[in-house]
């Protein structure tokens, strides 16, 4: 499955490769781009073959250098509202909501809209080059892609608000320490080191990560209740193929069999 900026790729089996291929550009995410990625992770959603999916940007450069600034330097107000807004609806919401894990492989520079997208996935491994911050306060803006919130949420208020106000760019290493990306690895180690995770992701029960996601995400939801959310997905577990299939190969002393090799 291939479009004019991204591109989808099989790797083995239950995994999937999405890569945005603007590398001349940084990969920066322009509208036809996002509108792309939003159909190939709606024809992931629906392909019983992809259980885990990566995205990375091409190129050893970028993973993604941000939203394309030459598209909305003549915006209004209104259109600046329905850029974040839509935006946000069909990828960064569509991903941080989506029925299975998505890994973000960030090969290098992540800036404003691109660490926004690594940070609407699920987890995120780095590359030793990668370089991570929010430079919209230098374009007389603040995030829009949900920047301001997502960070906050995963490396607290004081370190986000001084990577926010100051728009620099952190090391791949720091980002470490600060809990932003789980791992850092050579560039060329990257790929494989998320295929190694995703297949011990894929050894486990595909509802049960489906609706981990769920709960997980409950907890950030200002409209949810996060344990009772819990409470209820946990019920909707029992009965269920992958649930007759794991606690059976409990109480038999064997490995369960969730369909992967
Ligand atoms: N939007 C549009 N184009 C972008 C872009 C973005 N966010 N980021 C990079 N590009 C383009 C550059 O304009 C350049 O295009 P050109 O060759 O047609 O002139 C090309 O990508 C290469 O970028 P360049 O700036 O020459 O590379 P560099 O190595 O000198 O600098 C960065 C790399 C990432 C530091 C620099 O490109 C940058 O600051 N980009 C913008 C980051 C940003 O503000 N993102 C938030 C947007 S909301």
């Amino acid at each position: 499955m291939n479009f004019e900026n991204v591109s989808v790729q099989k790797l083995e089996s239950f995994i999937a490769l999405v890569t945005i291929e603007r590398s001349k550009k940084l990969n920066a995410l322009n509208k036809s781009t996002i509108s792309e990625l939003h159909d190939a992770f709606v024809t992931l959603e629906s392909d019983d073959n992809v259980r885990v999916v990566l995205i990375t940007g091409s190129g050893d450069k970028a993973f993604v250098a941000g939203a394309d600034i030459s598209e909305f330097s003549e915006f209004s107000k209104e259109e600046g509202v329905l850029l974040a807004k839509k935006g946000q609806e069909i990828l960064f919401d569509f991903i941080e909501n989506f029925s299975k894990p998505v890994i973000a492989a960030v090969n290098g520079f992540a800036l404003g809209g691109g660490l926004e997208l690594a940070m609407a996935c699920h987890f995120r491994l780095a590359s030793e080059n990668a370089k991570m911050g929010l430079p919209e306060v230098s374009l007389g803006l603040i995030p829009g892609y949900g920047g301001t919130q997502r960070l906050p949420q995963l490396i607290g208020k004081g370190r986000a608000m001084e990577m926010i106000l100051t728009g620099g760019m952190i090391s791949a290493e720091l980002a470490s320490t600060y809990g932003l990306v789980n791992t850092v690895v050579a560039q060329e180690e990257l790929i494989p080191t998320c295929i190694s995770i995703a297949k011990k992701i894929i050894q486990n029960a595909p509802n049960s990560a489906k609706v981990a996601i769920q709960a997980v995400n409950a907890g950030y939801k200002n409209d949810m209740d996060g344990f009772q959310t819990e409470i209820s997905l946990f019920g909707s577990c029992f009965g269920t193929d992958d649930f007759i299939e794991g606690t059976t190969a409990f109480l038999n002393k064997r490995k369960p069999n969730f369909g992967a090799k």
